[in-house]
Formats: C-alpha cells, structure tokens, sequence
C-alpha cells in the first residue's frame, strides 16, 4: 500500500500552505517552498516526528493496573456514598457534578500545571476497547499521564498511554492522544479527567465520555468539519458556502470559532437556531501562541496554524457515530462534483469505483477573486453585505501536473485513526485516501490571493450550475438576519 510515490506525496504534503487564513491580505495562490529546500525539512521533520514521538511514546507506555482513589477505596461496596450525581440533572440536563465534582465539557481543558489540553473524551470502539482523549500537548515535556474515571459514584485510576501525531510540524506543542483501558472495576465510566505525574494531584472538573453507545443507525449522511474560523468577517462568503453544503447534501456543519465580528456571530447564531450548525468555541489562543502558518521559521509560535489539527481530530471523533461521512475542509472550499449534483449522489459512485474502506481526496483548484469578473450572477441587492459573491468568479489557475497539488478529503469517520489537514495520517485498516479523478470531482477553492501574470486562467462554469438555488437559498438567509 505504502509505494514509494504514496510515501513522496505524503512528504510533499508538508509543503502546502494552509489556506484557511481569512485575513483581507492578498497573498499568493501558489505554493511558496522549492523542492529542494522541501527536502533538506523533510530530513528534520522526519527525525523530530518518527524518531522523536516513538521515543515519548515509549515513556507513556506501560500500563499499571486500574485502582481506586480517594477516600473511598478502601471501603467495600455497600459502604460505599450513594451514586452523586451520575443521573440527569432537572428537565433532562446533564447533571453538573459526578464523583462530588463539576462537569466541564470544554473543549480546552488544562491538566493540573502541566502544558497539555484536553479537547474531548471518546470511547474507542475499533481495536481495544478504551477511552481515547484528544489533547494538545507539549512534545518535550515528559509526563505521566492518569485517567481519573467517575464509574458509579467513586473515583477510580488507571495509567495512561499517549501518542504524538506526526504532523506537529516542528512546534513546540502537538496533537496528542490519551488513552486509557477499561478497568474490570469499572466497565462503564462516564466521565473521565486527566491527571499527571501523581496521583495526588486532585482534579478538579470532569468531562463526559462521549461516544459511549454505539447508535444503531447514522443519522446524518455528510458532515462538514471546519477549523478553524478566526477574525472573521465575510458574511456573504460564509452564508454562501453555508448553502452550498446545503446543495450538496449536507446536513451538519461543525465550525471551531476563535474569533469573528458581530456581523458574523448573526449568521453563525441563525444557523446555530436551525439546528444546521454546531459551533464550538476554540480558545487554544488564550493558553498557546499559535502559529499563524505550518512554518515555525517564517509563523513563529508554538502550535500548528491556530490549532487545526486537534480541532479535525476532534471533529472526527465527536461525528464518528452520528455522520456517514464527515469532510474536512475550510469554509472558503467547494468540493463539486461533475456529473452530477450532489455528494449524496457522487459517494456511491466513489465507493463503487474504489470501495467503501477508504476515504477520498479531492484536488485543489484555485479560482482567485484577482481574476476577471463574470457580472451573469451580479446581485445587486448583495452589494452592501460584507464578503464577494463567489458566482462572479469562474477562471481557475491551471495546476501544475508535476507539482503537488493541495487536497482535502471526504472520509467515513469510522475508518479514522488520526487525521490531518489534508488528509489522513492513521486509518484502521491501514488504507489511505484515494485521489479522485479531475473529471469525477474537484476542489474549488475561491479566494483572494494574486497569480503570476501572464498565467493562462481556464474558464470553468460548474458554479453556475448550482447558481439558481444558491441565489435563492442565500437571498433568503441576508434577508432572515436582517442584511436586506
Ligand atoms: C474524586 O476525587 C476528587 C479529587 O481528588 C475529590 O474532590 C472527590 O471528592 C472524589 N470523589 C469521590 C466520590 O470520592
Ligand atoms: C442520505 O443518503 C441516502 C442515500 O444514500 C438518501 O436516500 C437519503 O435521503 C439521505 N438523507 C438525507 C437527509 O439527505
């Protein structure tokens, strides 16, 4: 599976720049690393990510068996307090404390005075049986890690193991996996903390386990996960993208906000309302200076572009038993298929070609706003919105056929061990994504960036296809939030 030139694209995948930067600034469409500075990183990269995290692997790695903590361990079981709190609260809530202590669902969670974040607690169902918290984690602070589980009332222990992602990128912080075992004493926690280095370091909150039943059918078919959004403002780009997914059929989207203006927070709260948008708040900002690119060198700080990658894992885990499929793309990106109108209709295709144990890449294509406009779709009462409407623009910068060429993808989560920015970095079945032919589907990628001159744009409609509904569909949304 792993032929030389899957290993190479894998490498190359370094070099692509984020484009989820919403910031005004015009910056090029066009990759900006040689290949040959590519592989003198590569070199460092490989080192600090295979050889390093394998070594801080090892430290978290033997487990030590599960026992109770507390006051309460040594009492037998009928002296044991009456369950706290593990019932709903009133009207149905979740209750606000279990074990004697509060519930606080985060997602940034600190542990104890140690540099790691807790994100979100699931249950891993695919291999072993165990709970599985994603965190951001200091990559060179040696810690031992301990799952505090509230499991009927008491608090019980066990040691855990953590594994480093491999595309930290050379920051100091990484995405980080916690796991902890099941214990024979205690088969099913609902609640789980971390905790370091001793056990007497008290916790102090609890996050719920989720995913702890596995439902017995899917609700959703596609889910869009989105990281992350930040100083944003372009109202119309966002409600057109909103409605785009809409189009083609999707059903949820999942956005981790940091930051965006109050124009903004409108349309989120109206999607929000409708039940179509679930918005989670990503305040890594406030405990890490991130990076504002995937360069240490040339965006200092100390974690990968605002956080993206713990936020895609997370994504991927919180709709792993609720969605189909979940794609992991900016807001900014259209993933369109050709033949015909919609994701539901193009997967099946998908699947029936390249099976149903993969996940599938979709190539970028950029359709800069620098290009010239096509005025068939203007509308004029869009005018004064924030943001550009995307259906002015239909020329697209060739890609180069022998550089690489960004993707995103659309995987069934369920497949998912790790994932990344544009792509998958662990799967269950050790398959990774397929590339989907240009002809089949592409990413169109529409933003403000500048292209060389002289570069020869291809003229490409498909947008307009969906233009008639999207009119429709977006002229409704500026007038329900008061735009027009
Ligand atoms: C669980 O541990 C915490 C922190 O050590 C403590 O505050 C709490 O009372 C304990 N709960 C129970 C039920 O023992
Ligand atoms: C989900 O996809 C199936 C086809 O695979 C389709 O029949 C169904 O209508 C879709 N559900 C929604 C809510 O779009």
């Amino acid at each position: 599976m792993f032929s030389k030139g899957k290993y190479e694209v894998k490498h190359e995948k370094l070099a692509s720049e984020s484009e989820s930067n919403p910031s005004s600034v015009k910056r090029s469409c066009l990759p900006k690393i040689r290949p040959f500075t590519l592989c003198l990183v590569c070199v460092v990269i490989y080192i600090s990510m295979v050889v390093v995290p394998k070594i801080q692997e090892e430290n978290g790695k033997k487990l030590q068996n599960p026992k109770p903590i507390g006051p309460n361990h040594q009492n037998k079981p009928s002296d044991l307090p009456k369950p706290t709190t593990t019932k709903d609260g009133p009207n149905g809530s979740p209750p606000s404390k279990v074990c004697r202590i509060k519930v606080e669902n985060g997602p940034l969670i600190k542990v104890n005075r140690h540099k790691t974040y807790v994100i979100g607690s699931y249950v891993e169902h695919r291999a072993t049986k165990e709970i599985k918290s994603i965190a951001i984690m200091q990559r060179h602070e040696p810690v031992t890690y301990y799952c505090v589980m509230c499991c009927d009332g008491v608090n019980i222990s066990t040691q855990a193991k953590y594994s480093i992602h491999s595309d930290h990128y050379n920051f100091d912080y990484g995405t980080a996996d916690i796991m902890c075992k099941f214990s024979h004493t205690c088969s099913a926690p609902t609640h789980v903390a971390i905790t370091a280095n001793n056990l007497a370091e008290s916790i102090t909150s609890f996050q719920t386990i989720e995913n702890r039943v596995i439902p017995k059918s899917l609700r959703l078919n596609f889910t869009v996960c989105i990281s992350v959004m930040f100083d944003y403002n372009k109202v119309l780009d966002l409600i057109e993208a909103m409605e785009m997914f809409t189009l083609l059929g999707v059903q949820k989207v999942v956005i981790y906000k940091t930051s965006c203006d109050s124009a903004t927070q409108k349309v989120l709260d109206y999607y929000v309302k409708s039940g179509f948008l679930e918005l989670i708040p990503w305040t890594v900002e406030k405990h890490i200076k991130v990076s504002m690119g995937w360069q240490k060198e040339i965006s200092p700080g100390e974690l990968h572009y605002h956080g993206q990658i713990p936020a895609l894992n997370d994504c991927v885990f919180r709709y792993m038993y609720q969605s189909r499929y979940v794609a992991l793309q900016d807001i900014d990106e259209l993933i369109l298929p050709l033949n015909v109108r919609t994701w539901t209709e193009l997967l099946p295709e998908l699947e029936k070609m390249h099976g149903n144990d993969v996940g599938f890449e979709f190539e970028n294509n950029v359709f800069p706003f620098t290009a010239e406009t096509q005025n068939k779709y203007e509308q004029d009462a869009w005018k004064n919105v924030p943001g550009t409407n995307i259906l002015k623009y239909v020329d697209r910068i060739p890609n180069d056929p022998y550089r690489f060429n960004n993707i995103k993808v659309i995987v069934n989560p369920r497949l998912v061990l790790e994932a990344t920015v544009h792509g998958l970095l662990k799967t269950v079945n050790g398959h990774n994504t397929v590339r989907v032919r240009n002809d089949i589907a592409r990413m169109y990628h529409l933003k403000n960036c500048e292209y060389p001159r002289g570069t020869h744009l291809i003229r490409d409609k498909r947008l307009w296809s969906y233009a008639d509904d999207l009119i429709k569909a977006v002229s409704k949304v500026l007038q329900d939030c008061g735009f027009t």
